[in-house]
């Protein structure tokens, strides 16, 4: 249990990635439910971040976008003096089959981004940082394991391995330089404005279009699954309460394979099983993530609040609602990328 009770109330927070899945419903949660808190928001707009994710924020008084790259030293010094108080980093290369197809620069952002990002608060020490980083660091747990916070590091392909950096960076400064920084490490999260690359928005958005959903290998994968919302109040809950230096495992516990995963969505969209395509599976394929979250429960009180089986229909019809936002972002460069990723996948 944590003694310390201090807690941290951000005036102007730093929000990264936020044109992107998760720091998109992350600005959106936070001015919801901390109205006093302004947010200046970053994204460098790659591919996966859309500034549509953020409709409805331009005329808040609290929020700012900056169009910027974290590996900007320059422009993030000039916006921490901006009376920052806290910096949460969501900026990453995030897909896991883009990192083996060896396109966008992972180190560069998830190793190098967090290093500009750690060295400008490392001159400001009175600034709190928080580090979005992932189960997949701990690689894949056997049949009866759950990965703790204590649990080694053991990446399975190169997105996990550049997040392991960024993770052991934000650790390394800590120890070094005292930061006042915190990391969580969050299972799968679903949700709106999730890019159609990732399973959930690719089979559906599939689905619409009359193709196919490519499952890889023997579908046995397993995943846990959290509601984005239920990840924005936990980071949130993390940043103003967690322990500096600590890290926090966060997570739904609802695991399943990715087969029963795609039984769920064909269902929801009144498909059958012949709408499900098994092609090759991906290389160093992770066979099962499972977290233990006892620590963020245990000592800072949260909870999820969504079910998997309530939000999963209505993240679905999410997309359903939303086909025009989907066949934006499908377009142009998604185009190539669907092409180079499945074109020539071969069917088992
Ligand atoms: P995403 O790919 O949807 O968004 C990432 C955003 O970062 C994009 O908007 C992109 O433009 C931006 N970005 C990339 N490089 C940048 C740079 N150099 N400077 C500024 N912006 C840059 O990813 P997401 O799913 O929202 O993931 C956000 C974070 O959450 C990542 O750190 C990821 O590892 C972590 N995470 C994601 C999940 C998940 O299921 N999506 C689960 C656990 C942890
Ligand atoms: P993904 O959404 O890429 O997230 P992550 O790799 O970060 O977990 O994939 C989730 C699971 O779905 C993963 O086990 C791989 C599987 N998957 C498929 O079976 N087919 C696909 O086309 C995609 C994109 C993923």
């Amino acid at each position: 249990m944590s003694t310390d009770t201090s807690v941290f109330q951000a005036k102007r927070l730093v929000v990264t990635g936020a044109a992107g899945f998760i720091g998109s419903n992350l600005a959106h949660w936070l001015r919801v439910h901390r109205r006093d808190t302004s947010l200046v928001c970053v994204d460098a707009l790659t591919y996966a971040g859309n500034l549509a994710n953020l409709a409805g924020l331009e005329q808040d008084t609290g929020f700012q976008f900056v169009r910027g790259d974290i590996r900007d030293a320059e422009l993030i010094g000039r916006l921490l003096d901006a009376g920052v108080d806290g910096v949460i980093n969501a900026a990453a290369h995030t897909h896991v089959d883009r990192s083996l197809l060896g396109g966008d620069d992972f180190a560069g952002t998830n190793v190098g981004g967090v290093q500009v990002l750690l060295e400008a608060i490392k001159q400001r020490p009175e600034m709190r940082f928080l580090q979005v980083s992932t189960d997949e660091v701990y690689g894949a747990q056997g049949p009866d394991e759950r990965a703790d916070e204590e649990t080694a590091y053991r990446p399975g392909n190169p997105y996990s391995a550049t997040k392991s950096g960024g993770d052991l960076l934000t650790l390394a400064y800590v120890r070094s330089f005292g930061l006042n920084a915190v990391i969580t490490r969050c299972c799968n999260n679903y949700g709106p404005f999730q890019h159609p690359e990732k399973v959930i928005p690719l089979f559906v958005t599939n689905l619409l279009a009359g193709k196919p959903v490519p499952l890889y290998g023997d579908g046995l994968h397993e995943r846990e699954w959290l509601h984005v919302e239920d990840h924005c109040a936990a980071i949130v809950c993390v940043l103003e309460t967690g322990r500096a230096g600590d890290i926090y495992n966060i997570t739904s516990s609802e695991r399943i394979t990715n087969l029963e995963l795609t039984r769920r969505i064909v269902e929801i969209m009144g498909r059958d099983e012949r709408s499900i395509r098994y092609v090759q599976d991906r290389p160093g394929h992770d066979r099962r993530y499972a977290l233990n979250d006892g620590k963020i429960r245990g000592e800072l009180g949260w909870r999820p609040r969504h079910l998997f089986a309530d939000g999963l229909k209505q993240t679905v019809q999410w997309y359903i609602e939303h086909q025009d936002w989907s066949s934006t972002v499908r377009s142009g460069e998604y185009r190539n990328y669907y092409e180079r990723q499945y074109g020539r996948r071969i069917a088992t």
